[in-house]
C-alpha cells in the first residue's frame, strides 16, 4: 500500500464521491427498493481479525440482490461440484443486461451464459439442495452466518414479497429454462427461494466480512478454518472479475481492478486477495445496475492504496 488507511482518509473519499450520487437513480422495478435514500453513501473495510474501519450510514440495513448469487453459487459447488454445476450454467460473460432473455434463445443449447446474470442465478438456486423452502434458505443464510459470525442476519420480509410479486421477467426465465430442461420443480418455489436469498439484509460491516473470507482463500479469519474450499473461493473471485459489475465488468476490471460483485440495492462486496474486504452502499446506480458513487469510491480507493490484482 502506498499509504497507510484511516478513517479520516476514508471519510475523505466517502465524502469526494458523495457527489456522484446525483448521477444516478434508486432501482424501483422491486418496488420496496425504490424507498432507498439516493444520496447514502457508506463504506465498511474488514481487514481479518477484528480489523475494520468505515464511514458513512454503516449501521443502514439494506439487501445483498445480486450479490447472493456469489453465496448460493459457492453453496451449489459445495454441494455438486464443478462438473455438475457447469454442465448447467456456463463460465462466460456477457455484454447483455443482468436480466436479459436474449442468449438463452440465441443460445443453443439453451444455457445461461453464467452464474452471475439473473438465468444463470436461477439455475444455480434451483440445484440447493433441502426438502422445503426454508431448509435450503437456512443452508445459504448458514453459510452467510459463518463467513461473517453474524449468526443474526436474515432476509427481509418485505423486500422477498415485492420482488415476488413483481418478478414477471425472472418468472419468464424461469419458464424458459424449465422447457430447456435447465431447471426443474415448481418455478414458483424456485422464484420464492430467489427472491429470499436476494433480500438477505446486511450492513456494510456485513458485506466486507463476506468480501474478505472469499479475499482469504475461503478461510475464516479468526480461525483460519477453511470455510469455502480454495478451489471455489478462486472460482467466486474470477466470476467477480469476469462478471461481477455485469456489463460494465471490463471497465470496472481496468479502472478499478478488484474483484467485485453488485446488487440492485446499490450495494458492492469487494474482495482484494489475501488482504482486504470491502462493504459498501451507495443506492444511486447508474443504468447497469451499478452504484455510480460507490464504483466511484472503489476507484480512488484502488488508485490511492494500488489495490488492482492486474
Ligand atoms: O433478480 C433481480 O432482478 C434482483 N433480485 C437482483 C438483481 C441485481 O441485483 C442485479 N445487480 N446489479
Amino acid at each position: 500500500m502506498k499509504q497507510s488507511l484511516d478513517v479520516e482518509t476514508l471519510n475523505t473519499m466517502v465524502v469526494e464521491a458523495k457527489k456522484y450520487t446525483k448521477e444516478g437513480v434508486v432501482a424501483d422495478y422491486i418496488p420496496a427498493l425504490g424507498e432507498a435514500n439516493p444520496e447514502t453513501l457508506s463504506i465498511a473495510i474488514y481487514r481479518g481479525k477484528g480489523d475494520c474501519i468505515a464511514a458513512g450510514n454503516i449501521r443502514e440495513k439494506f439487501t445483498l440482490q445480486s450479490i447472493s448469487k456469489v453465496i448460493t453459487l459457492a453453496v451449489a459447488l459445495m454441494d455438486h461440484g464443478e462438473e455438475y454445476v457447469f454442465s448447467k450454467v456456463g463460465m462466460e460473460p456477457t455484454g447483455d443486461p443482468f436480466n436479459s432473455i436474449a442468449k438463452l434463445e440465441s443460445n443453443v443449447p439453451s444455457k445461461p451464459l453464467n452464474p452471475m446474470i439473473n438465468a444463470g442465478a436461477l439455475a444455480v438456486t434451483n440445484m440447493i439442495i433441502g426438502e422445503t423452502i426454508d431448509e435450503k434458505l437456512g443452508r445459504i443464510l448458514s453459510l452467510v452466518h459463518e463467513m461473517t459470525c453474524n449468526p443474526e442476519i436474515t432476509y427481509c420480509e418485505r423486500v422477498a414479497k415485492s420482488e415476488l410479486d413483481t418478478a414477471f421477467l425472472n418468472r419468464s426465465l424461469c419458464y424458459f429454462m424449465k422447457q430447456h430442461g435447465v431447471v426443474k420443480g415448481v418455478v414458483e418455489e424456485l422464484l420464492n427461494l430467489y427472491t429470499k436469498q436476494c433480500a438477505i439484509q446486511v450492513d456494510c460491516y456485513d458485506l466486507a466480512k463476506l468480501g474478505y473470507v472469499i479475499a482469504n482463500d475461503g478461510k475464516n479469519p479468526n480461525t483460519e478454518r477453511q470455510i469455502i474450499p480454495l478451489h471455489i473461493a478462486r472460482i467466486l473471485k474470477t466470476f467477480m472479475v469476469t462478471c461481477g459489475m455485469y456489463n460494465s465488468s471490463g471497465e470496472f476490471a481496468i479502472k478499478v481492478g478488484i474483484p467485485a460483485k453488485s446488487g440492485v440495492s446499490g450495494a458492492i462486496m469487494g474482495s482484494v486477495p489475501h488482504g482486504i474486504g470491502v462493504g459498501i452502499y451507495g443506492p444511486a446506480l447508474d443504468d447497469r445496475g451499478n452504484s455510480v458513487a460507490g464504483m466511484k469510491l472503489l476507484e480512488s480507493l484502488s488508485s490511492r492504496y494500488d489495490l488492482s490484482i492486474f
